[in-house]
């Protein structure tokens, strides 16, 4: 769906103000002193609206819930998708076709169907097709053998929107080969604390960045939304999800209404103005403490989800919730909370409790709590997505697409993804490139896993509980090393103690995070955030073979940019590999010489002491957003400092 207005957004003084360039569009230039007034980039369709109108004047009040209600497919069958007029099913993070980890293309192709089927055996009068959504965030990530490309933090280093927007491309593709045509991505959260478990997922601290990319995303996401490798995008978490105090998860955002308009919502206004059908409402509150205005968990704030996006920002498609998100509205549960839905939630994910939620919502209507305009313009919302995504006149399951395990496959796009996300933040004597012929151990557990390397959201919601084969695909960088240096010039050790590493040319040492998702990855105040700190056995390998006179190359996987100034100058090179993906054979395309320079840079600034956690007043940045050597532009890195790392760390000013 192309905006038929396109609009070049200049963000105010508040954040630096040049302007992503795109075609006639107005210029938007914002103060932070009121929200935008935007209008739907699509055009009002009569014709289609009327035929909204009389299938909403033709429904019970049941189906009408049915419509807005959001089961987890764990925890329904398709007689009760049927038996329920439920409009909507996702699959969350390991929710696979009969809970097979393994389950092929064909198996979710058949699993979608008979969910898609039960929903037109209903006793409607119209029948209405059903919407499947699932958390396809760097690419179809629930699905063995699908391509995975690097997460959000490496794509914003990059900084190449038409990489992302053929990424999106490549996902709709993934997805609709599943028989799913629902996306919840992309995530624009502007990540603001690398305390946050979920920055990984945010592409940049830069809301110019930001909105380039969630343009860029939606369109590949949803081409025209009709076609057969499209999908319904999801404009996700709104709002302020990335500014949360301390980056607490689902926690309180307290900065002031022009840095909610002015950073926060900067994705939000290009991924509208892209067309972008759905949007996800974020877990956490708001709170503008310098005006003192509390408004609450931003699920049950009408202001923020009618006033702001439906009204303000003329957003004319559907407002899903977060998982059991109403429950964290006061005075809520998991299965009941008229303040969400007069707020302006027209679809409630509603996991496990849907049924309870449907008995609690139609006696809200029936008792007045809900007006049943409110369930009529949700209902409405709904239809109109399914509608203009072209669910009324074609089944999902007719794409050619469907159940072809070739249309999960982008390696070579992945790995042109992953050489172009990597930032090179230290190169000393020559110790990279590396020449084929020569001798290299490589050590560090993260080295020969998957799991490490792709981090959460990978198979399963949290990205453990993974080895290496259940991938069904995808290359480590320590087989990747050994098919570019050659299988006889790689010894691997995990913990590199008891080798002798003179008889080597070179050290690569790669560390990691272990996967994590959401709240679990949260580093809680006043803990440090050093990746040492958090992950000894990394520094104890580095330890066991630096300063032997042998060049040290390490490579780090991480979800956030940590303190690690100790690793660095270890290390006669440092690579930040981020999280990418599958593919790890596009590191090696850029350590090994011959081929390709390093390209990326940082699209947040590197913390320089452990209680550093952004840019905030009183942090310590080692390395500045946009930061990034290469093998052409050369830099010398003096020894850096080592400040004190403390038990606990005290509130920055
Ligand atoms: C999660 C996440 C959200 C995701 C949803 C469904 O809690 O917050 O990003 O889309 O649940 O898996």
């Amino acid at each position: 769906m192309k905006s038929l207005l396109k609009t070049t957004l200049c963000l105010s003084a508040l954040v630096l103000a040049s302007c992503a360039a795109t075609t006639t569009a107005p210029t938007r230039v914002l103060d932070g002193s009121a929200w935008p007034i935007m209008t739907s980039p699509t055009p009002v369709d009569a014709a289609l609206e009327r035929r909204i109108a009389r299938i909403v004047a033709g429904m019970t009040l049941d189906q009408k819930v049915g419509q807005m209600t959001q089961p987890d497919v764990r925890n329904i069958t398709p007689d009760e998708v049927a038996r329920y007029y439920i409009g909507s099913v996702l699959n969350g993070g390991g929710a696979w076709p009969d809970m097979k980890k393994d389950a092929s293309v064909a198996d979710w192709a058949a699993y979608s169907a008979q969910f898609h089927d039960a929903a037109l055996r209903t006793d409607m009068a119209v029948k209405i097709p059903l919407i499947w959504g699932t958390d396809a965030v760097h690419g179809h990530n629930n699905v063995r053998g699908a391509t995975l490309f690097p997460h959000n933090i490496g794509l914003g280093a990059a900084n190449d929107p038409e990489l992302v927007r053929r990424i999106g491309r490549a996902t709709a593709r993934q997805v609709r080969a599943t028989g799913i045509s629902w996306v919840f991505a992309p995530t624009v959260a502007i990540g603001e604390d690398r305390r946050w478990g979920r920055t990984y997922e945010s592409y940049s601290s830069d809301p110019q960045l930001v909105a380039r990319y969630a343009q860029a995303m939606v369109e590949g996401l949803q081409g025209d939304l009709t076609g057969d490798g499209d999908v319904v995008a999801t404009a996700k978490h709104f709002l302020g999800d990335g500014g949360t105090f301390q980056g607490v998860d689902q926690g309180e955002n307290r900065d002031t209404r022009a840095q909610i308009i002015t950073r926060h919502a900067a994705g939000y206004y290009t991924a509208l103005d892209a067309g972008v059908q759905t949007v996800m409402a974020t877990y956490n509150s708001w709170n503008d403490v310098e005006a003192g205005k509390i408004y609450g968990k931003v699920h049950g704030s009408r202001e923020l989800l009618t006033d702001v996006l439906k009204g303000s920002l003329g957003f004319d498609g559907l407002v899903v919730s977060d998982w059991n998100g109403i429950e964290q509205v006061e005075g809520c549960t998991k299965s009941h909370c008229a303040q969400a839905i007069n707020a302006g939630l027209d679809i409630v994910m509603v996991p496990v409790d849907w049924r309870d939620f449907i008995t609690n919502t139609v006696a809200d209507v029936n008792s007045g709590a809900i007006p049943m305009s409110r369930i009529d313009d949700a209902v409405t919302r709904i239809l109109r997505v399914k509608m203009r995504a072209g669910l009324f006149d074609r089944p999902v399951a007719a794409s050619p697409l469907t159940g072809r395990a070739e249309a999960l496959n982008a390696d070579d796009l992945a790995r042109e993804a992953v050489r172009k996300s990597i930032v090179l933040l230290k190169n000393e004597n020559g110790a990279l490139p590396l020449t084929r012929g020569r001798k290299v151990l490589v050590i560090g557990a993260s080295a020969d896993s998957l799991s490490n390397q792709t981090g959460g959201w990978s198979l399963t919601w949290q990205g453990t509980e993974n080895v290496n084969a259940d991938f069904g695909g995808g290359e480590t960088l320590l087989t990747a090393l050994r098919t570019a240096l050659g299988d006889a010039n790689v010894t691997y050790s995990a913990t590199g103690s008891g080798v002798r590493v003179s008889d080597f040319d070179a050290v690569i040492a790669v560390l990691g995070e272990t996967p994590y998702a959401e709240y679990t990855g949260d580093v809680r105040f006043p803990k440090p955030v050093q990746h040492s700190a958090l992950y000894p056995a990394d520094l104890a390998a580095l330890r066991a073979i630096a300063n032997k006179g042998v060049p040290v190359i390490s490579v780090l996987y991480s979800g956030r940019p940590a303190y690690a100034n100790d690793l660095i100058n270890l290390s006669d090179a440092f690579v930040a590999a981020f999280l990418p993906g599958t593919e790890g054979d596009g590191i090696a395309d850029v350590l090994v010489g011959g081929g390709h320079d390093f390209t990326a840079h940082l699209s947040f600034a590197w913390p320089g002491s452990a209680c550093s956690t952004g840019e905030h007043p009183g942090d310590v940045v080692q390395f500045a957003r946009g930061f990034g050597l290469s093998y052409s532009r050369p830099a010398l890195t003096a020894p850096l400092p080592l400040p004190r790392t403390p038990a606990a760390c005290t509130v920055t000013p």
